[in-house]
C-alpha cells in the first residue's frame, strides 16, 4: 500500500563548490560500487579521492528541512547581488550541497520509490548512490524522480543522496533565498497505482439540492504486462461519512497510464465558500485480483465559480467582492525556509485582516499553502513563474495545473506577471499558448495575466479570460476604468493594486534610515493609497476584485530607497506580521465587526503646542476624538476613505470613539508613554505539537511601567530558550536593520520584535526567557504535546 513520509530530517549540508568527478556527473557508479561497505560519511570522499581528484576539505553541517541558508549570510552593501539594485535583499546566492543517508529493508525491493522535492532554488541536480539522477531548473514549482532501480535494499546497502543546489542567478527581482527550502517526499506505491497528480475532481453542475461530481483518475501500470483492475472511488464528507461509491473495473496496459471516469451526484451538498470552507475526501483504491494495492487520497470541495464583465465574482452564484492580497513567500526568521505552521500563521494574519483572497506572487505557491487555503477558504490566484513557452517553462506550467488543479481555493490561473512581451505579437502567441495549454489541463478556471501596459495591443490581453490590471489607477490615469468603456464584454480584475510604501510606527520619511512615513507621503508614481484602490473597486464592481501589492514587506526590492534598506515597505504588515496602519484600514473596509483604530503613536515629546494629524480609519458610522477627556468634535465616516484631525499635540490619551445608531460600539486609545520598563511577551499559542517543525511565534512588546507600548523603543533583547524547544529565528520588521535574523539576540523595532520558537521532536515544555539590560525581563512557558514525529530518525528504515 502507498506510503509518504517525509524525507526532511537529518541531512547534511556543506555551502559551497564541490568538484564531483565526471564518473559521478555522468551516472556511472565507477568507483562507488562498493559503497555499501561504507560508513556514513565516507561516500563522497572516497568517490572523490578514487577518482584521484584530489582531497576537498567538505565541511558539512547537519540541518532539516525546509532550510534556506541565504539568510544565514550576512548583508553585503553590493548593489549588482540580484537582478536589479537591491532586489535580493543584499544577501548573496551561490551554490550549496546536502547529503542524506538512509536505509530500506530488503522487501522493499520490487514497489515504486519516488522522491519528490516541493521546492529547491534556483537549479538543482540530484545523485542517488552514484547515479545522476535529474537536473531541474525553476525554484518555485516540485519535480520528482522515480529511484526504484537504483536504491539499495536490505543487505545491498546504505543510501545515499546528494543534491546541488545552484542558486547563482536569480529568477526574479525579490529575496528568493538559496536552499531546499520546502518540503522533500519519500513515497513508495506498488507497481499499480494512481498516477502523480493522477486524480481530477471536478463539479460541472452544483446546485443547493445536488452537486456532479466528475472524478477522473489515472492508474499507472509499471509491471510489465497488462492487467485487469478495478477503481473503486469513495467520497466521504467532512465528518468522515461515506456519501457514495462508485467502482470501475478496466484494463490497465503496461508501462502506460490508463484513465476511469466516475461521475457522483452528491445530495444537499456541503458548498465550499470563505466563511464555511467545506471540504469532501474522495479516496481512490486500484483492486487487482481483489487486492487493493493503491489507496490515493484527493481533498476537494463543491462549488462553482462565475465571472461577469459588469458584476465581477460569482462563488456559488452569490456575487463576491475579491479582497486580496499579492505575498511573496519569506518571513522574519526563516527566509523561505517556511515551517508549515508559519505558513498558516500568515494565512491567520490575512483573514484576520479580513481578506479572502491570495495572489501567489509570481509563482506557484508550496503545495501545503494551497491546503491550508482549501482548509481556511482563502480564494487563490495561482501564478505560473513566467511567460514562456519553452519545453521548460511548459513543463513548469503543466506541473503547476496537474498539482493544483484539485484545490477549491484556487479560482483564476495567472499566466503571468508584468513581463516586458506584454503586448507584443510574440508575447502574444506565447501567452496563447499557456493559455491553450492550461484550458486543455484545466477548463474549470479562467486564466489571466498580471499586466501592467500593453492591455490593448496586438491582441495580447485576448489570449486569456480575465484582463489582469496592475495600477490601472496609476497617475490617475484610470486606464482599467476607461478600458471598461470601451471594451465592455471585457472581463477584469485587479490584479495588483496600491504598493503603498510605509514603515511601520514611522510618521516622517527619512531617506537616510530608509523609512517610509506611514502617512503615505512617499508612496511611488505607480501606486496609490489603500484607500484609493479600494473605493476604485467598490465603485466599478466590474474590476472583480482587489489584489493589494503586497500583504507583508518581503526581502529584496526595498523601494524607494536602496542601501540601508534591505526590504520592501509595501506591505500592510512588516515582515514579522505586525501590522502597519493600512492594516487597520484593510479590516474597516473588510470586515463587519466594528474597527476604529487612529494614528499615530502619541509619543511626541518636543512637540507640545504644535499641529499633528491625527487619522482614524472605522466602519461605524460616526467617530469622535478627545484629547484627554476633552472632544475634538465628531465626523461622519467616509465608508472606504479616513477621518482626519488636526489635533494640538499635548501628552496623555487620544480617543477615538465609534458609534453605530448613537451607540458606542468601538474604540481605541493611545497614550503617552513612559520610559522602556519591562518586556512583555505574546505568544500566538500556549502549545504545539513535539514534532520538531512547529513553530510557535512570539511576540516582544517594550512596555512602560503602567504597561503601554513604547512606540519608538529598540531596546536590544536577548532570548533564552530551553526545555523541549529552540529558537528558529528573529525578526523585527525594521526595513534597515542589519542584524541575523539568527541569533539569539534582536532589537527592538518601535516597540516590537519577534522570536520564532520551533520545538523539539520530544515532548516537554519550553521556557522562553527575554532580557535586556535596564529591563524587566519576561518569561512564558510554552508546552511541546507529544505528537508523531515528523523526521524519522536518522537512517532509519522507513
Ligand atoms: C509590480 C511588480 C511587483 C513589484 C511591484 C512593486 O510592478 O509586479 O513584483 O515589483 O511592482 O511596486
Amino acid at each position: 500500500m502507498r506510503s509518504k513520509s517525509m524525507f526532511d530530517g537529518s541531512w547534511s549540508f556543506h555551502k559551497g563548490e564541490i568538484r564531483i568527478p565526471y564518473a559521478v556527473k555522468g551516472g556511472m557508479t565507477g568507483g562507488i560500487t562498493d559503497a555499501s561497505s561504507l560508513k556514513e560519511g565516507e561516500w563522497l570522499d572516497i568517490a572523490f579521492n578514487d577518482k584521484g581528484m584530489g582531497e576537498q576539505q567538505l565541511e558539512w553541517s547537519s540541518v532539516n528541512l525546509p532550510h534556506d541558508w541565504c539568510v544565514e549570510q550576512q548583508y553585503v552593501q553590493d548593489e549588482s547581488l540580484g537582478s536589479r539594485d537591491g532586489s535580493h535583499g543584499y544577501l548573496p546566492g551561490g551554490i550549496g550541497y546536502y547529503r542524506k543517508t538512509f536505509e530500506l529493508p530488503a522487501d522493499a525491493a520490487g514497489s515504486k520509490w519516488t522522491v519528490r522535492f516541493d521546492g529547491v532554488s534556483g537549479t538543482s541536480t540530484v545523485w542517488v548512490n552514484g547515479h545522476l539522477i535529474g537536473s531541474h531548473h525553476g525554484g518555485y514549482i516540485g519535480f520528482s524522480y522515480d529511484l526504484s532501480d537504483v536504491l539499495r535494499y536490505g543487505e545491498e546497502g546504505r543510501n545515499v543522496i546528494l543534491v546541488k543546489v545552484d542558486a547563482t542567478e536569480c529568477e526574479g527581482w525579490w529575496y528568493e533565498g538559496c536552499g531546499i527550502y520546502r518540503h522533500v517526499w519519500l513515497e513508495n506505491t506498488d507497481r499499480l497505482h494512481v498516477a502523480e497528480y493522477g486524480t481530477y475532481v471536478t463539479t460541472p453542475e452544483v446546485t443547493k439540492e445536488q452537486a456532479m461530481v466528475n472524478i477522473r483518475t489515472r492508474i499507472r501500470n509499471d509491471y510489465t504486462e497488462g492487467l485487469p483492475v478495478s477503481l473503486r472511488t469513495v467520497i466521504y464528507d467532512g465528518a468522515g461519512l461515506q456519501v457514495c461509491v462508485k467502482m470501475e473495473d478496466a484494463y490497465a496496459d503496461w508501462y502506460t497510464e490508463t484513465e476511469l471516469e466516475q461521475i457522483f451526484e452528491v445530495e444537499q451538498p456541503m458548498l465550499w465558500c470563505p466563511e464555511s470552507p467545506y471540504l469532501y475526501k474522495a479516496e481512490s483504491t486500484v483492486i487487482y485480483e481483489g487486492k487493493e494495492l493503491d489507496r490515493y487520497e484527493t481533498v476537494f470541495g463543491i462549488r462553482s465559480i462565475r465571472f461577469d464583465a459588469d458584476e465581477g465574482f460569482f462563488l456559488n452564484e452569490e456575487p463576491l467582492l475579491i479582497k486580496g492580497t499579492c505575498n511573496h513567500q519569506d518571513f522574519a526568521g526563516v527566509g523561505v525556509a517556511l515551517p508549515d505552521s508559519l505558513i498558516e500563521y500568515k494565512l491567520r494574519l490575512l483573514k484576520e485582516m479580513g481578506s479572502n483572497a491570495y495572489r501567489s506572487a509570481h509563482h506557484p505557491p508550496t503545495p501545503e499553502l494551497l491546503d491550508m487555503c482549501d482548509r481556511v477558504g482563502m480564494l487563490v490566484m495561482d501564478e505560473n513563474r513566467k511567460l514562456d513557452s519553452s519545453p521548460g517553462g511548459l513543463s513548469q506550467l503543466k506541473r503547476m495545473l496537474y498539482r493544483d488543479r484539485n484545490h477549491p481555493c484556487v479560482i483564476i490561473w495567472s499566466l503571468e506577471n508584468e513581463e516586458v512581451l506584454e503586448g507584443t505579437v510574440t508575447g502574444a502567441r506565447i501567452l496563447k499558448t499557456l493559455a491553450d495549454t492550461t484550458r486543455r489541463i484545466d477548463p474549470t478556471r479562467p486564466t489571466s495575466a498580471a499586466m501592467n501596459h500593453g492591455w490593448n495591443e496586438n491582441g495580447y490581453n485576448d489570449a486569456v479570460e480575465i484582463t489582469g490590471y496592475n495600477y490601472g489607477h496609476r497617475e490617475h490615469l484610470n486606464i482599467d476604468i476607461r478600458d471598461h468603456e470601451q471594451y465592455p464584454e471585457r472581463l477584469m480584475i485587479g490584479s495588483e493594486c496600491a504598493s503603498y510604501t510605509a514603515t511601520r510606527g514611522i510618521y516622517e520619511d527619512d531617506p537616510v534610515r530608509g523609512y517610509c512615513s506611514e502617512y503615505g507621503t512617499n508612496i511611488p508614481s505607480w501606486g496609490c493609497t489603500p484607500q484609493q484602490a479600494w473605493s476604485d473597486l467598490v465603485n466599478n464592481r466590474f474590476l472583480t476584485g482587489v489584489f493589494m501589492w503586497t500583504g507583508f514587506d518581503y526581502r529584496g526590492e526595498p523601494t524607494p530607497y536602496l542601501w540601508p534598506c534591505v526590504n520592501s515597505h509595501f506591505g500592510l504588515m512588516d515582515t514579522c506580521g505586525f501590522p502597519k496602519d493600512s492594516y487597520y484600514y484593510m479590516q474597516a473596509v473588510w470586515k463587519d465587526e466594528p474597527i476604529v483604530h487612529l494614528l499615530p503613536h502619541w509619543n511626541w515629546p518636543g512637540s507640545e503646542g504644535k499641529r499633528i494629524e491625527v487619522r482614524v480609519f472605522s466602519n461605524t458610522d460616526t467617530v469622535e476624538l478627545s484629547l484627554n477627556g476633552k472632544s475634538l468634535g465628531e465626523q461622519q465616516v467616509d465608508k472606504t476613505g479616513y477621518l482626519s484631525w488636526e489635533v494640538v499635540y499635548e501628552p496623555g490619551e487620544l480617543k477615538a470613539v465609534g458609534k453605530r445608531g448613537g451607540h458606542v460600539i468601538a474604540e481605541k486609545a493611545v497614550v503617552t508613554a513612559g520610559q522602556p520598563y519591562q518586556i512583555c511577551l505574546y505568544p500566538d499559542r500556549l502549545e504545539g505539537q513535539a514534532d520538531g517543525l512547529d513553530t510557535i511565534p512570539v511576540r516582544v512588546a517594550i512596555l512602560d511601567e503602567q504597561g503601554h507600548i513604547v512606540p519608538a523603543a529598540d531596546n536590544e533583547i536577548r532570548f533564552e530558550v530551553t526545555g523541549a524547544g529552540s529558537l528558529l529565528g528573529v525578526g523585527n520588521g525594521n526595513p534597515s536593520s542589519h542584524e541575523p535574523d539568527k541569533s539569539a539576540i534582536r532589537r527592538a523595532f518601535n516597540g516590537w520584535c519577534l522570536a520564532l520558537i520551533q520545538t523539539s521532536p520530544a515532548a516537554g515544555s519550553i521556557k522562553v526567557k527575554a532580557v535586556s539590560m535596564g529591563l524587566a525581563a519576561a518569561e512564558v512557558v510554552l508546552e511541546a504535546a507529544p505528537g508523531e514525529p515528523l523526521f524519522p530518525a536518522s537512517g532509519t528504515i522507513i
